[in-house]
């Protein structure tokens, strides 16, 4: 469902009870990309990532054609950066009882002093139940970058919240595919790489892969169904493999 004609905001489910809000970006110099945000419907509702501030207004107005705004509980994000939560303080002032909710370490660095409501935060591995689905965080400093970075995984769907990783070009048309994404995503980072290539980057990557997520709902590009355990770990060995 195409929510914004002027610019091209779209909504649909890529999985039970989780939607994808699609932005398709021009960038200067004729590139084409995209912003992702992932809305999880539930007794507790959750975005996770904002887009940045430019994008309130459509991502916003996606989300109202689906569920109405102020029933926002949470607004999660894996690191401190524009496109993650940009627009949260926005967020925050339309739904009333939403507050951001985060790593410990981004909450103890950033969002507790950046956020106009304090942070609920995770710690590693912590689980929060939100009605029929139950979301986990998990601390994953560095990857792809940020010291405060995380990772939220839905254990109900098997829907792993992958922010940055598998970034694709191209205005991500496709809500859901389960095309091929680590080489289109691969081709896109190494002329500029986004990874911080810490020591801990596989081992980081192989924890995930461990537990078999059955979706990849990217930030960047269309969200991925398949045999996720696999994927991460021919990531894991592509960006180790220098
Ligand atoms: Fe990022
Ligand atoms: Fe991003």
């Amino acid at each position: 469902m195409i929510t914004n004609r002027q610019t091209g905001t779209n909504i649909h489910e890529i999985a039970d009870g989780i939607y994808r809000i699609n932005t398709p970006i021009d960038l200067p110099g004729g590139q084409a990309f995209s912003f992702n945000q992932y809305l999880l419907i539930d007794d507790q509702p959750l975005l996770f990532h904002t887009g940045g501030r430019f994008l309130f207004p459509a991502v916003s107005e996606a989300i109202a054609g689906v569920m109405p705004l102020e029933r926002l509980r949470y607004v999660s994000f894996s690191h401190t950066e524009s496109d993650e939560c940009g627009s949260l303080n926005q967020f925050l002032a339309a739904a009333p009882e939403a507050v951001p909710l985060c790593g410990q370490v981004a909450a103890m660095v950033s969002i507790g002093d950046l956020a106009d409501r304090p942070p609920r935060a995770l710690a590693d591995g912590e689980a929060l139940a939100l009605g029929k689905h139950t979301v986990r965080w998990f601390d994953t400093p560095h990857v792809p970058h940020g010291w405060d970075a995380g990772l939220l995984m839905d254990t109900t769907t098997g829907t792993l919240f992958c922010g940055d990783l598998f970034t694709q070009p191209g205005h991500g048309n496709r809500a859901l595919t389960q095309d091929d994404i680590l080489g289109p995503s691969e081709a896109f980072r190494q002329p500029m790489d986004y990874f911080a290539h810490a020591p801990q980057t596989a081992a980081t990557l192989h924890r995930f892969a461990q537990m078999k997520p059955q979706t990849l709902a990217c930030m960047h590009g269309s969200a991925w169904q398949g045999d996720g355990g696999t994927l991460l770990r021919h990531l894991g060995e592509a960006v180790t493999s220098r």
